[in-house]
């Protein structure tokens, strides 16, 4: 479990977890509501070097948000979502063909449709107020020591 005392520790996370992801892969942001998942994902964005005035919010009412970073960058929450027959609309396996990162909330009942997350990220509330985060995947181990360096420094800013 790392520790992410405040909302800059989950930005840093997002961004260190930016520079480890693979185009043309996606990752699971789990955890209940308020979590921070989309301050996660807010993270990746900045890291894939998105501006900091180009806002990145919740997509639930959107679904899908999808932003011009290089590679390009797609969020979305797909806690609306109640059949599997409404994912190809949102044309996630589209975006993952052409090389985007692909970060998504609530999207673990789809995995069938979806393919294997790269990283599974449970984010959890914490008794003080801040956050626990687990990294579970292949590719976990390496982004844990990652992470941890870069939260470390973000708690601070
Ligand atoms: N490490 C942290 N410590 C304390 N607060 C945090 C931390 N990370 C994020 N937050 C705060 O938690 C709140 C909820 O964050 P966010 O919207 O990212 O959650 P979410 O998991 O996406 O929620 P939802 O399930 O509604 O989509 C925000 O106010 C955010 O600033
Ligand atoms: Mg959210």
């Amino acid at each position: 479990m790392i520790h992410l005392l405040n909302e800059g520790a989950t930005l840093a996370a997002g961004e260190a977890l930016a520079s480890l992801l693979r185009p043309g892969s996606w990752i699971a942001l789990e955890g209940p509501l308020g979590a921070g998942k989309t301050t996660l994902a807010r993270g990746v964005a900045r890291g894939l070097g998105l501006a900091e005035d180009v806002p990145v919010t919740s997509p639930t009412f959107a679904l899908v948000q999808e932003y011009d970073t290089t590679p390009r960058f797609v969020h979305g929450d797909l806690y609306r979502l109640s059949h599997a027959c409404e994912l190809e609309p949102l044309g996630l396996l589209e975006r993952l063909d052409e090389g985007a990162i692909v970060a998504l909330e609530w999207a673990l009942p789809f995995v069938a449709e979806l393919g294997r997350p790269e990283l599974v990220l449970r984010l959890s509330h914490d008794d003080a107020g801040g956050r626990g985060l687990q990294v579970e995947g292949a590719a976990a181990e390496r982004a844990r020591s990652k992470l941890r360096a870069a939260v470390a420094e973000g708690e601070a800013l």
